[in-house]
Protein backbone atom coordinates (compact mmCIF):
# COMPACT_ATOMS: atom_id res chain seq x y z
CA UNK A 1 0.00 0.00 0.00
CA UNK A 2 1.18 3.38 -0.48
CA UNK A 3 1.85 5.27 2.78
CA UNK A 4 3.19 8.18 1.30
CA UNK A 5 1.80 11.46 0.93
CA UNK A 6 -0.75 11.50 -2.11
CA UNK A 7 1.23 12.91 -5.57
CA UNK A 8 -2.24 13.90 -6.77
CA UNK A 9 -2.78 17.87 -6.72
CA UNK A 10 -6.36 17.78 -5.05
CA UNK A 11 -6.67 21.73 -5.36
CA UNK A 12 -5.07 23.99 -7.77
CA UNK A 13 -4.45 27.02 -5.72
CA UNK A 14 -1.23 26.25 -3.70
CA UNK A 15 -0.90 27.78 -0.45
CA UNK A 16 2.15 29.26 1.57
CA UNK A 17 3.36 26.26 3.57
CA UNK A 18 6.06 25.96 6.74
CA UNK A 19 7.31 22.45 5.19
CA UNK A 20 6.59 21.37 1.70
CA UNK A 21 5.47 18.19 1.20
CA UNK A 22 7.67 17.82 -2.10
CA UNK A 23 10.65 17.89 0.36
CA UNK A 24 9.65 14.93 1.90
CA UNK A 25 11.32 11.79 1.16
CA UNK A 26 9.37 8.65 0.32
CA UNK A 27 9.52 5.54 1.74
CA UNK A 28 11.03 2.68 -0.21
CA UNK A 29 9.28 0.05 1.21
CA UNK A 30 6.93 -0.12 -1.32
CA UNK A 31 8.28 1.47 -4.37
CA UNK A 32 6.23 0.07 -7.37
CA UNK A 33 3.25 2.04 -4.96
CA UNK A 34 4.64 5.50 -5.16
CA UNK A 35 3.22 5.32 -9.16
CA UNK A 36 -0.09 7.10 -9.97
CA UNK A 37 -2.50 4.22 -9.07
CA UNK A 38 -5.74 3.68 -11.11
CA UNK A 39 -8.18 0.79 -11.37
CA UNK A 40 -8.29 -1.40 -14.10
CA UNK A 41 -11.25 -2.23 -16.69
CA UNK A 42 -13.70 -3.54 -14.18
CA UNK A 43 -17.73 -3.58 -13.36
CA UNK A 44 -18.31 -2.39 -9.70
CA UNK A 45 -21.78 -3.95 -8.80
CA UNK A 46 -23.23 -2.24 -5.52
CA UNK A 47 -26.11 -4.77 -3.60
CA UNK A 48 -28.10 -2.46 -1.68
CA UNK A 49 -27.83 0.18 -4.31
CA UNK A 50 -31.16 2.19 -2.98
CA UNK A 51 -29.34 2.21 0.27
CA UNK A 52 -27.85 5.10 2.69
CA UNK A 53 -24.32 4.07 2.24
CA UNK A 54 -24.58 3.97 -1.29
CA UNK A 55 -26.36 7.41 -1.26
CA UNK A 56 -23.61 9.01 0.84
CA UNK A 57 -20.51 7.52 0.61
CA UNK A 58 -20.07 5.00 -2.29
CA UNK A 59 -21.60 6.77 -5.37
CA UNK A 60 -19.48 9.77 -4.67
CA UNK A 61 -16.60 7.70 -4.24
CA UNK A 62 -16.87 6.50 -7.32
CA UNK A 63 -17.59 10.24 -9.32
CA UNK A 64 -14.78 11.40 -7.26
CA UNK A 65 -12.62 8.43 -8.78
CA UNK A 66 -13.74 9.32 -11.94
CA UNK A 67 -13.38 13.17 -11.93
CA UNK A 68 -9.39 12.53 -10.85
CA UNK A 69 -9.08 9.98 -13.68
CA UNK A 70 -8.61 6.81 -11.59
CA UNK A 71 -11.21 4.95 -13.47
CA UNK A 72 -10.83 3.86 -17.36
CA UNK A 73 -13.41 4.70 -19.62
CA UNK A 74 -13.82 0.26 -19.61
CA UNK A 75 -15.31 0.79 -16.02
CA UNK A 76 -19.01 0.34 -15.43
CA UNK A 77 -21.18 0.59 -12.65
CA UNK A 78 -24.11 -2.21 -11.75
CA UNK A 79 -26.79 -1.31 -8.96
CA UNK A 80 -28.56 -4.31 -7.74
CA UNK A 81 -31.13 -3.57 -4.78
CA UNK A 82 -35.60 -4.67 -4.40
CA UNK A 83 -36.76 -1.19 -5.37
CA UNK A 84 -37.98 -1.16 -9.01
CA UNK A 85 -36.10 1.25 -10.60
CA UNK A 86 -34.90 1.94 -14.65
CA UNK A 87 -31.49 1.96 -15.61
CA UNK A 88 -31.97 5.57 -16.31
CA UNK A 89 -33.54 6.09 -12.90
CA UNK A 90 -30.36 4.59 -11.23
CA UNK A 91 -27.60 6.29 -13.50
CA UNK A 92 -29.55 9.73 -12.27
CA UNK A 93 -29.47 8.60 -8.50
CA UNK A 94 -25.81 8.13 -8.79
CA UNK A 95 -25.09 10.88 -11.04
CA UNK A 96 -28.01 13.83 -10.60
CA UNK A 97 -26.45 17.12 -9.83
CA UNK A 98 -22.77 15.72 -10.78
CA UNK A 99 -20.78 18.08 -13.33
CA UNK A 100 -20.63 16.90 -16.89
CA UNK A 101 -17.11 15.40 -16.90
CA UNK A 102 -18.51 12.64 -15.22
CA UNK A 103 -21.69 12.14 -16.60
CA UNK A 104 -19.75 11.58 -19.68
CA UNK A 105 -17.30 9.10 -18.85
CA UNK A 106 -19.53 6.78 -16.67
CA UNK A 107 -22.85 7.37 -18.75
CA UNK A 108 -23.79 4.58 -20.66
CA UNK A 109 -21.87 2.58 -18.45
CA UNK A 110 -24.47 2.77 -15.84
CA UNK A 111 -26.80 -0.21 -15.43
CA UNK A 112 -29.69 -1.43 -12.36
CA UNK A 113 -30.94 -4.83 -11.66
CA UNK A 114 -34.05 -5.02 -9.70
CA UNK A 115 -35.05 -8.33 -7.66
CA UNK A 116 -34.40 -10.29 -4.61
CA UNK A 117 -31.56 -11.55 -2.96
CA UNK A 118 -32.75 -15.07 -2.91
CA UNK A 119 -34.56 -15.04 -6.25
CA UNK A 120 -32.10 -16.61 -8.35
CA UNK A 121 -33.59 -14.93 -11.83
CA UNK A 122 -31.89 -11.62 -10.47
CA UNK A 123 -28.60 -13.27 -10.54
CA UNK A 124 -29.27 -14.59 -14.38
CA UNK A 125 -29.92 -11.21 -15.01
CA UNK A 126 -27.14 -9.84 -13.51
CA UNK A 127 -25.20 -12.27 -15.43
CA UNK A 128 -26.67 -11.27 -18.66
CA UNK A 129 -26.05 -7.25 -17.87
CA UNK A 130 -22.18 -8.05 -17.09
CA UNK A 131 -21.53 -9.74 -20.38
CA UNK A 132 -23.24 -7.00 -21.97
CA UNK A 133 -20.88 -4.41 -20.33
CA UNK A 134 -17.80 -6.66 -21.06
CA UNK A 135 -18.80 -7.11 -24.43
CA UNK A 136 -20.02 -3.31 -24.94
CA UNK A 137 -17.60 -1.02 -22.98
CA UNK A 138 -14.90 -3.58 -22.80
CA UNK A 139 -15.14 -4.07 -18.85
CA UNK A 140 -12.35 -7.70 -19.43
CA UNK A 141 -14.79 -9.76 -16.89
CA UNK A 142 -13.72 -8.04 -14.19
CA UNK A 143 -16.35 -7.80 -11.21
CA UNK A 144 -16.22 -6.01 -7.72
CA UNK A 145 -18.68 -6.69 -6.33
CA UNK A 146 -19.94 -4.97 -3.12
CA UNK A 147 -22.27 -5.72 -0.40
CA UNK A 148 -23.52 -2.50 0.88
CA UNK A 149 -26.93 -4.36 2.45
CA UNK A 150 -28.10 -4.93 5.96
CA UNK A 151 -26.12 -8.07 6.79
CA UNK A 152 -28.88 -10.34 7.13
CA UNK A 153 -28.32 -10.43 2.90
CA UNK A 154 -24.74 -10.85 2.75
CA UNK A 155 -25.63 -14.81 2.90
CA UNK A 156 -28.22 -15.45 -0.12
CA UNK A 157 -26.12 -12.30 -2.17
CA UNK A 158 -22.80 -14.87 -1.94
CA UNK A 159 -24.72 -18.07 -2.53
CA UNK A 160 -26.97 -16.01 -5.60
CA UNK A 161 -23.47 -15.24 -7.12
CA UNK A 162 -21.91 -18.72 -7.09
CA UNK A 163 -25.02 -19.89 -8.16
CA UNK A 164 -24.61 -17.72 -11.59
CA UNK A 165 -21.37 -18.65 -11.14
CA UNK A 166 -19.93 -15.08 -11.19
CA UNK A 167 -17.91 -15.94 -8.09
CA UNK A 168 -15.36 -17.86 -10.96
CA UNK A 169 -11.94 -15.73 -11.68
CA UNK A 170 -9.98 -16.90 -14.36
CA UNK A 171 -5.99 -16.59 -15.16
CA UNK A 172 -7.08 -13.05 -16.59
CA UNK A 173 -10.28 -11.99 -15.03
CA UNK A 174 -11.12 -11.62 -11.45
CA UNK A 175 -14.10 -11.97 -9.32
CA UNK A 176 -13.40 -10.02 -5.90
CA UNK A 177 -16.16 -9.53 -2.93
CA UNK A 178 -16.34 -6.62 -0.75
CA UNK A 179 -17.94 -7.09 2.74
CA UNK A 180 -19.32 -3.95 4.86
CA UNK A 181 -19.12 -4.22 8.46
CA UNK A 182 -21.02 -5.55 10.81
CA UNK A 183 -19.32 -9.39 9.78
CA UNK A 184 -20.64 -11.44 12.38
CA UNK A 185 -22.24 -10.59 15.74
CA UNK A 186 -19.77 -12.52 17.79
CA UNK A 187 -16.69 -14.76 17.13
CA UNK A 188 -19.21 -17.91 16.40
CA UNK A 189 -21.65 -15.98 13.74
CA UNK A 190 -18.35 -14.58 12.41
CA UNK A 191 -16.97 -17.92 11.63
CA UNK A 192 -20.53 -19.05 10.52
CA UNK A 193 -20.31 -16.03 8.00
CA UNK A 194 -16.94 -17.15 7.05
CA UNK A 195 -17.72 -20.95 6.14
CA UNK A 196 -20.71 -19.25 3.89
CA UNK A 197 -17.95 -16.76 2.07
CA UNK A 198 -15.21 -19.46 1.93
CA UNK A 199 -17.77 -21.63 0.42
CA UNK A 200 -17.79 -19.65 -2.61
CA UNK A 201 -15.16 -17.20 -2.76
CA UNK A 202 -11.12 -17.59 -2.05
CA UNK A 203 -9.89 -15.53 1.30
CA UNK A 204 -7.62 -14.02 -1.57
CA UNK A 205 -10.97 -12.32 -3.12
CA UNK A 206 -12.40 -10.99 -0.20
CA UNK A 207 -12.20 -7.63 1.11
CA UNK A 208 -13.63 -7.12 4.43
CA UNK A 209 -14.21 -3.65 4.73
CA UNK A 210 -12.90 -1.10 7.44
CA UNK A 211 -13.19 2.61 6.56
CA UNK A 212 -11.13 3.53 9.37
CA UNK A 213 -8.57 2.12 7.15
CA UNK A 214 -8.55 4.50 4.62
CA UNK A 215 -8.37 7.42 6.43
CA UNK A 216 -4.49 8.99 6.03
CA UNK A 217 -3.94 9.97 9.50
CA UNK A 218 -4.48 6.30 10.20
CA UNK A 219 -2.41 4.70 7.87
CA UNK A 220 -0.03 8.17 8.82
CA UNK A 221 0.46 5.69 12.34
CA UNK A 222 2.20 3.39 10.27
CA UNK A 223 4.41 6.55 8.40
CA UNK A 224 5.14 7.97 11.38
CA UNK A 225 6.23 4.93 13.40
CA UNK A 226 8.02 2.64 10.67
CA UNK A 227 9.07 5.72 7.86
CA UNK A 228 11.08 7.19 10.85
CA UNK A 229 13.88 6.35 13.32
CA UNK A 230 12.89 8.26 16.17
CA UNK A 231 9.72 7.55 17.48
CA UNK A 232 10.89 3.44 17.46
CA UNK A 233 13.13 3.40 20.60
CA UNK A 234 10.42 5.54 23.13
CA UNK A 235 7.65 3.17 21.41
CA UNK A 236 7.38 0.32 24.20
CA UNK A 237 6.89 -0.28 27.94
CA UNK A 238 10.19 1.47 29.12
CA UNK A 239 9.18 4.97 28.57
CA UNK A 240 5.51 4.50 27.63
CA UNK A 241 3.30 4.87 31.02
CA UNK A 242 -0.51 4.43 29.35
CA UNK A 243 -2.25 4.96 25.96
CA UNK A 244 -5.55 6.26 25.40
CA UNK A 245 -7.43 5.58 22.37
CA UNK A 246 -10.44 7.61 21.71
CA UNK A 247 -13.34 7.51 19.05
CA UNK A 248 -15.82 10.24 20.37
CA UNK A 249 -18.95 11.68 18.22
CA UNK A 250 -20.99 14.46 18.88
CA UNK A 251 -23.71 13.15 16.99
CA UNK A 252 -27.15 10.65 18.40
CA UNK A 253 -28.03 7.66 16.63
CA UNK A 254 -29.82 9.84 14.45
CA UNK A 255 -32.21 7.84 12.02
CA UNK A 256 -30.28 4.80 12.62
CA UNK A 257 -31.61 3.62 16.21
CA UNK A 258 -33.38 0.45 14.22
CA UNK A 259 -29.94 -1.11 13.59
CA UNK A 260 -28.15 0.68 16.64
CA UNK A 261 -29.99 -1.11 19.23
CA UNK A 262 -28.73 -4.66 17.97
CA UNK A 263 -25.13 -3.16 17.65
CA UNK A 264 -24.22 -0.68 20.88
CA UNK A 265 -21.20 0.51 20.63
CA UNK A 266 -18.82 -2.20 21.13
CA UNK A 267 -19.89 -3.87 18.50
CA UNK A 268 -20.48 -0.80 16.17
CA UNK A 269 -17.30 0.86 16.77
CA UNK A 270 -14.56 -1.26 19.13
CA UNK A 271 -15.00 -4.76 17.76
CA UNK A 272 -13.68 -2.93 14.26
CA UNK A 273 -12.30 1.01 13.87
CA UNK A 274 -10.87 1.18 17.50
CA UNK A 275 -9.50 -2.24 17.66
CA UNK A 276 -8.01 -1.51 14.04
CA UNK A 277 -6.30 1.73 14.89
CA UNK A 278 -4.54 0.24 18.31
CA UNK A 279 -3.52 -2.87 15.98
CA UNK A 280 -1.81 -0.12 14.33
CA UNK A 281 -0.41 1.33 16.64
CA UNK A 282 0.96 -1.41 18.90
CA UNK A 283 1.90 -3.99 16.27
CA UNK A 284 5.86 -4.90 15.70
CA UNK A 285 7.16 -3.34 12.46
CA UNK A 286 5.89 -5.53 9.24
CA UNK A 287 8.85 -6.67 7.04
CA UNK A 288 6.90 -4.56 4.38
CA UNK A 289 3.36 -2.90 3.59
CA UNK A 290 2.46 -5.59 1.36
CA UNK A 291 -1.17 -6.87 2.81
CA UNK A 292 -0.27 -10.37 3.93
CA UNK A 293 2.94 -9.43 6.11
CA UNK A 294 0.81 -5.57 7.64
CA UNK A 295 -1.88 -8.14 8.26
CA UNK A 296 0.04 -10.63 10.09
CA UNK A 297 1.48 -8.22 12.35
CA UNK A 298 -2.02 -6.70 13.52
CA UNK A 299 -3.00 -10.14 13.70
CA UNK A 300 -0.28 -11.17 16.27
CA UNK A 301 -1.06 -8.17 18.06
CA UNK A 302 -4.61 -8.56 18.59
CA UNK A 303 -3.50 -12.38 19.69
CA UNK A 304 -1.44 -10.81 22.81
CA UNK A 305 -4.18 -8.83 23.75
CA UNK A 306 -5.14 -10.48 27.16
CA UNK A 307 -8.71 -11.17 28.06
CA UNK A 308 -10.11 -9.94 31.49
CA UNK A 309 -10.97 -12.92 33.82
CA UNK A 310 -14.48 -12.83 35.25
CA UNK A 311 -13.58 -12.11 38.32
CA UNK A 312 -12.05 -8.00 36.98
CA UNK A 313 -14.23 -7.88 33.89
CA UNK A 314 -15.79 -5.37 35.94
CA UNK A 315 -13.15 -3.58 36.78
CA UNK A 316 -11.96 -3.52 32.84
CA UNK A 317 -14.69 -1.97 31.34
CA UNK A 318 -17.56 0.65 31.22
CA UNK A 319 -20.62 0.98 29.45
CA UNK A 320 -23.13 3.95 29.40
CA UNK A 321 -26.36 5.20 27.50
CA UNK A 322 -27.07 8.80 26.91
CA UNK A 323 -29.87 10.38 28.85
CA UNK A 324 -31.29 13.95 27.39
CA UNK A 325 -28.99 16.49 27.96
CA UNK A 326 -27.13 19.45 26.33
CA UNK A 327 -27.96 23.28 26.37
CA UNK A 328 -31.28 24.84 27.00
CA UNK A 329 -30.64 26.03 23.25
CA UNK A 330 -29.67 22.96 22.34
CA UNK A 331 -31.13 20.29 23.92
CA UNK A 332 -30.87 16.27 22.92
CA UNK A 333 -32.96 13.22 23.24
CA UNK A 334 -31.58 10.90 25.22
CA UNK A 335 -30.74 7.72 23.52
CA UNK A 336 -34.00 5.39 24.38
CA UNK A 337 -36.08 8.83 23.15
CA UNK A 338 -34.75 8.28 19.28
CA UNK A 339 -36.84 6.90 16.38
CA UNK A 340 -36.54 2.96 16.39
CA UNK A 341 -35.22 2.67 19.98
CA UNK A 342 -37.05 0.69 22.65
CA UNK A 343 -37.91 2.88 25.90
CA UNK A 344 -36.41 0.70 27.89
CA UNK A 345 -33.23 -0.36 26.25
CA UNK A 346 -30.21 -1.60 27.83
CA UNK A 347 -28.17 -1.01 24.57
CA UNK A 348 -24.60 0.80 25.44
CA UNK A 349 -23.85 4.25 23.75
CA UNK A 350 -20.62 4.70 25.40
CA UNK A 351 -17.79 1.95 26.06
CA UNK A 352 -14.36 2.22 27.78
CA UNK A 353 -12.11 -0.86 28.52
CA UNK A 354 -8.68 -1.44 29.81
CA UNK A 355 -6.67 -3.60 27.79
CA UNK A 356 -3.18 -5.22 28.38
CA UNK A 357 -1.06 -6.85 26.02
CA UNK A 358 0.97 -9.54 26.66
CA UNK A 359 4.51 -9.13 24.55
CA UNK A 360 7.87 -7.62 25.52
CA UNK A 361 7.15 -4.64 24.16
CA UNK A 362 3.83 -3.70 25.93
CA UNK A 363 3.75 -6.00 29.21
CA UNK A 364 2.54 -3.83 31.82
CA UNK A 365 1.19 -1.05 29.75
CA UNK A 366 -2.30 -0.30 30.03
CA UNK A 367 -4.17 0.59 27.11
CA UNK A 368 -7.58 2.98 28.11
CA UNK A 369 -9.91 2.54 24.92
CA UNK A 370 -12.87 4.30 24.64
CA UNK A 371 -16.12 5.27 22.17
CA UNK A 372 -19.30 7.14 22.51
CA UNK A 373 -21.67 9.05 20.76
CA UNK A 374 -23.60 12.26 22.27
CA UNK A 375 -20.09 13.11 23.68
CA UNK A 376 -18.92 17.05 24.41
CA UNK A 377 -16.55 17.03 21.09
CA UNK A 378 -15.67 15.20 17.82
CA UNK A 379 -12.38 13.78 18.26
CA UNK A 380 -10.70 10.50 17.23
CA UNK A 381 -7.02 10.33 18.41
CA UNK A 382 -4.05 7.58 19.76
CA UNK A 383 -2.15 9.47 22.68
CA UNK A 384 0.98 7.89 23.98
CA UNK A 385 1.95 9.45 27.27
CA UNK A 386 5.46 9.16 28.59
CA UNK A 387 6.37 8.12 32.21
CA UNK A 388 7.28 11.03 34.57
CA UNK A 389 11.20 12.02 34.50
CA UNK A 390 12.91 9.05 36.68
CA UNK A 391 13.89 12.55 39.15
CA UNK A 392 13.26 16.09 38.61
CA UNK A 393 15.80 18.55 39.35
CA UNK A 394 13.61 21.09 39.73
CA UNK A 395 11.14 21.99 42.98
CA UNK A 396 7.74 20.89 42.50
CA UNK A 397 6.66 24.65 43.31
CA UNK A 398 8.55 25.68 39.91
CA UNK A 399 5.88 22.86 38.31
CA UNK A 400 3.34 25.06 36.66
CA UNK A 401 0.81 22.67 35.12
CA UNK A 402 3.18 20.59 34.33
CA UNK A 403 1.59 17.11 32.73
CA UNK A 404 3.37 13.98 31.43
CA UNK A 405 4.92 14.33 28.11
CA UNK A 406 2.40 12.66 25.39
CA UNK A 407 2.62 12.25 21.25
CA UNK A 408 -1.01 12.99 20.21
CA UNK A 409 -1.89 11.10 16.52
CA UNK A 410 -4.83 13.09 15.62
CA UNK A 411 -6.76 10.92 13.40
CA UNK A 412 -9.80 13.86 13.01
CA UNK A 413 -10.72 16.51 13.30
CA UNK A 414 -7.83 18.93 13.13
CA UNK A 415 -5.40 16.00 11.73
CA UNK A 416 -2.36 16.11 12.81
CA UNK A 417 0.27 15.03 15.50
CA UNK A 418 0.99 16.87 18.81
CA UNK A 419 4.21 16.30 21.08
CA UNK A 420 3.14 17.75 24.75
CA UNK A 421 5.75 18.28 26.79
CA UNK A 422 7.74 21.07 29.55
CA UNK A 423 9.49 24.24 28.91
CA UNK A 424 10.95 26.57 31.18
CA UNK A 425 8.94 29.72 30.94
CA UNK A 426 10.26 32.81 30.09
CA UNK A 427 11.19 34.59 33.26
CA UNK A 428 13.84 35.26 35.78
CA UNK A 429 13.14 32.28 38.23
CA UNK A 430 12.95 28.52 36.53
CA UNK A 431 9.77 27.45 35.94
CA UNK A 432 8.34 24.60 33.74
CA UNK A 433 4.97 24.63 31.77
CA UNK A 434 3.79 22.81 29.45
CA UNK A 435 3.87 23.20 26.29
CA UNK A 436 3.74 21.89 22.26
CA UNK A 437 4.70 20.95 18.93
CA UNK A 438 2.54 20.72 16.48
CA UNK A 439 2.14 18.99 12.76
CA UNK A 440 -1.06 19.91 10.55
CA UNK A 441 -1.90 18.14 8.07
CA UNK A 442 -3.97 21.37 6.51
CA UNK A 443 -0.87 23.69 6.85
CA UNK A 444 1.64 21.45 5.70
CA UNK A 445 0.20 19.73 3.16
CA UNK A 446 -1.09 21.13 -0.36
CA UNK A 447 -3.07 17.47 -1.39
CA UNK A 448 -6.61 17.17 -0.28
CA UNK A 449 -7.14 13.37 1.64
CA UNK A 450 -9.47 11.57 -0.41
CA UNK A 451 -12.25 9.81 1.26
CA UNK A 452 -12.27 6.86 2.84
CA UNK A 453 -14.65 4.94 0.74
CA UNK A 454 -12.91 5.98 -2.07
CA UNK A 455 -9.38 4.89 -1.26
CA UNK A 456 -10.26 1.68 -0.72
CA UNK A 457 -12.55 1.51 -3.78
CA UNK A 458 -9.70 1.78 -5.93
CA UNK A 459 -7.58 -0.08 -3.78
CA UNK A 460 -10.26 -3.44 -4.37
CA UNK A 461 -10.37 -2.74 -7.47
CA UNK A 462 -6.38 -2.81 -7.79
CA UNK A 463 -6.86 -5.57 -5.72
CA UNK A 464 -4.67 -4.23 -3.02
CA UNK A 465 -5.80 -5.89 0.42
CA UNK A 466 -3.23 -4.25 2.82
CA UNK A 467 -6.15 -2.03 4.16
CA UNK A 468 -8.77 -4.46 4.40
CA UNK A 469 -9.73 -7.39 7.54
CA UNK A 470 -8.04 -10.28 6.70
CA UNK A 471 -10.78 -13.34 8.30
CA UNK A 472 -8.25 -14.19 11.14
CA UNK A 473 -8.40 -10.35 12.52
CA UNK A 474 -12.04 -10.34 12.33
CA UNK A 475 -12.20 -13.62 14.55
CA UNK A 476 -9.53 -12.23 16.69
CA UNK A 477 -11.44 -8.83 17.08
CA UNK A 478 -14.49 -10.76 18.24
CA UNK A 479 -12.19 -12.85 20.75
CA UNK A 480 -10.99 -9.75 22.86
CA UNK A 481 -14.90 -8.01 22.59
CA UNK A 482 -17.19 -11.06 22.97
CA UNK A 483 -16.78 -11.67 26.99
CA UNK A 484 -17.52 -8.31 27.58
CA UNK A 485 -20.29 -7.96 25.59
CA UNK A 486 -21.54 -11.06 27.02
CA UNK A 487 -20.81 -10.14 30.44
CA UNK A 488 -23.07 -7.15 29.62
CA UNK A 489 -25.71 -8.78 28.76
CA UNK A 490 -25.89 -11.35 31.54
CA UNK A 491 -25.92 -8.04 34.01
CA UNK A 492 -29.50 -7.07 34.73
CA UNK A 493 -28.33 -3.94 36.89
CA UNK A 494 -29.66 -0.84 35.27
CA UNK A 495 -27.26 0.60 33.04
CA UNK A 496 -24.85 3.44 33.20
CA UNK A 497 -26.16 7.09 32.15
CA UNK A 498 -24.36 10.25 31.10
CA UNK A 499 -25.99 13.11 29.53
CA UNK A 500 -25.73 14.20 26.44
CA UNK A 501 -22.85 16.41 25.69
CA UNK A 502 -20.71 15.26 28.93
CA UNK A 503 -17.74 12.73 28.78
CA UNK A 504 -19.88 9.73 29.84
CA UNK A 505 -20.63 7.72 32.96
CA UNK A 506 -19.06 8.73 36.18
CA UNK A 507 -17.18 4.90 35.89
CA UNK A 508 -15.85 5.34 33.14
CA UNK A 509 -13.51 8.32 35.60
CA UNK A 510 -13.37 5.55 37.75
CA UNK A 511 -11.85 2.95 35.56
CA UNK A 512 -8.98 4.99 34.31
CA UNK A 513 -8.57 6.50 37.94
CA UNK A 514 -7.41 3.66 40.01
CA UNK A 515 -3.97 4.00 38.88
CA UNK A 516 -4.45 8.03 39.62
CA UNK A 517 -4.26 8.27 35.24
CA UNK A 518 -7.63 10.31 33.96
CA UNK A 519 -9.19 10.62 30.43
CA UNK A 520 -7.66 13.51 27.79
CA UNK A 521 -10.71 15.97 27.59
CA UNK A 522 -10.75 18.23 25.37
CA UNK A 523 -12.04 21.41 26.37
C1 LIG B 1 -19.52 3.74 11.47
C2 LIG B 1 -20.49 3.54 12.60
O1 LIG B 1 -18.83 2.55 11.20
O2 LIG B 1 -18.59 4.76 11.82
C3 LIG B 1 -21.18 4.84 12.95
O3 LIG B 1 -21.45 2.55 12.23
C4 LIG B 1 -20.18 5.92 13.22
O4 LIG B 1 -22.03 4.66 14.08
C5 LIG B 1 -19.18 6.01 12.07
O5 LIG B 1 -20.87 7.15 13.37
C6 LIG B 1 -18.06 6.98 12.41
O6 LIG B 1 -17.27 7.16 11.27
P1 LIG B 1 -16.46 8.50 11.07
O7 LIG B 1 -15.70 8.27 9.81
O8 LIG B 1 -17.46 9.62 10.99
O9 LIG B 1 -15.58 8.65 12.28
Amino acid sequence: MDVNHRTLPRRKVERTVTTRSEDTQTMDHAPQLIQERSAPPATLVIFGASGDLTRRKLLPAVESLARHNRLPDQFALVGVARTPMSDEQFAESALGGRSLAEKRQLNGGIRYVAGGYDDPETFKRLAEVLDELDAQRGTSGNRLFYLSTPAGAFEPVICGLAGAGLNQESENTFSRLVIEKPYGRDLATARELDGVVHQAFEESQVFRIDHYLGKDTVQNVLALRFANSIFQPIWDRSWVDHVQITVAETLGVGTRGGFYEHAGAMRDIVQNHVLQVLALALMEPPVSFEGENLRNEKVKLLQAIRLPTDRDIADAAVRGQYTRGGTREELMAGYREEVGVDPLSRTETYAAMRLNVDNWRWAGVPFYVRTGKRLPARVTEVALQFQRPPHLPIPTSQLTELDADALVLRIQPNEGISLRFGAKVPGHSFRVRTASMDFSYENTFVEESPEAYERLLLDALIGDASLFIRSDEVQQSWRVVDPIIEHWANDRSPIPTYEAASWGPTDADRLIGRNGRKWRNAA
